[in-house]
């Protein structure tokens, strides 16, 4: 079933065309990073009117990839939540436009459970087996930090584990950065930096040390490294920021698997997925292999470019809905939180 894709939940403008095995036509992203850097952080307005920009040359781009046209397009999926509401509409809007004029199916995707599958999209430089069910994710972005158990791919089979109780972890890079000077995104430019920074020369807090939950917490790090810079004056030396870097992307990563090993070992699955931008941390991906091989537990990545956003991991979520004949024309709702959240809050599942 060829589904068409589109995200447009924060800064980049996406589309894709993914079928139900997780095959990808096409794969298009067009990054407002550019655009957002010099303040620092995202600009919402100036997110939505960069979408409405480029929507529509992103998904001629990506029927073209996909040497297709909208007539071989079976059904539609969209980001409908969480994101910055302007963004969303944009995109909501774009596929709704297409999927009335064509009368093709259509279901909003909750972002976070596209981040979820995207292990299970195929890249040309990635030849791994899908995970199997069921599977602890980590899941780390700019926005969401948390820890589930995915017995299925349906929504009401995603369980939430923990979750953070202030920031998200890619919250944490990009504010460390800034701190820094760094530039934003911060994640990236931390990860590179750290790479040639020893952990162990800058002590800083272990987030959550005392806590055996599997909650997490980032913003006393964060702060922590305010001090360090604070009291020891501004990072000339250039050894001294990778250090620095070292020692705060090693407790980020150190927290994040800590919890997701215990979860995994608790709930007796043998199957760790990482998911969203921050697993495209080099730190975290090969301390996670480690660990994995240590315990004998199987890691599933996706490949870096399906960890930040992308509209493949939508299309795909949606496809499998759009296969079990899920339609939602004429009566798709937008939504600023996660559908996920509605479910896993109940308190369904193990704690
Ligand atoms: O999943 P994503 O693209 O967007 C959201 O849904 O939030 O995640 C973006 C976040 C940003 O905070 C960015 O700094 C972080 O992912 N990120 C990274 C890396 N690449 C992106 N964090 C750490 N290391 C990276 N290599
Ligand atoms: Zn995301």
């Amino acid at each position: 079933m060829l589904t068409l894709g589109i995200e447009t939940s924060c800064d980049e403008t996406a589309a894709a065309v993914v079928d139900e095995h997780g095959k990808v036509y096409s794969d298009v992203v067009h990054s407002q990073i550019e655009t957002h850097a010099v303040y620092g952080g995202v600009v919402p307005e100036l997110a939505s009117r960069d979408h409405l920009q480029n929507i529509v040359p992103v998904y001629r781009a990506a029927l073209e990839q996909a040497g297709k046209q909208l007539s071989d397009i079976d059904g539609i999926a969209v980001t409908s939540g969480p994101g910055l509401s302007g963004a969303l509409l944009v995109g909501v809007q774009m596929a709704q436009s297409l999927a009335w004029a064509r009368r093709k199916p259509i279901v909003g995707v909750d972002h976070l459970v596209g981040h979820l599958l995207a292990a299970f999209l195929e890249h040309p430089e990635r030849d791994e087996p899908a995970p199997e069910l069921p599977f602890i994710a980590l899941l780390v972005s700019g926005g969401h930090t948390a820890i589930y158990r995915v017995d299925d791919t349906d929504l009401s089979a995603i369980t939430e584990l923990g979750a953070t109780r202030d920031d998200a972890a890619g919250e944490a890079f990009d504010k460390v950065a800034k701190l820094l000077g760094l530039g934003y995104p911060g994640g990236p430019v931390i990860d590179r930096l750290a790479a040639k920074g020893d952990p162990e020369r800058i002590p800083l807090a272990m987030p959550m040390r005392r806590q055996s939950s599997l909650e997490f917490s980032f913003s006393g790090l964060k702060t922590n490294v305010a001090r360090w810079v604070e009291s020891h004056g501004p990072l000339g030396d250039e050894q001294r920021l990778y250090d620095l870097c070292a020692s705060f992307q090693r407790n980020v990563v150190e927290s994040l698997l800590g919890r997701t090993f215990k979860a995994a070992r608790a709930q007796n699955v043998g199957t760790v997925v990482l998911a969203g931008g921050v697993a495209a941390n080099r730190g975290l991906r090969e301390r996670a292999a480690e660990l994995g091989a240590r315990y004998g537990i199987r890691i599933v990545v996706p490949h870096r470019a399906h960890c930040t956003d992308n509209a493949a991991m939508i299309a795909f979520a949606g496809c499998l809905r759009l296969k079990r004949g899920e339609d939602q024309s004429g009566r798709l709702a937008m939504s600023p939180h996660t559908a996920l959240e509605r479910v896993t809050r109940k308190g369904k599942g193990p704690r």
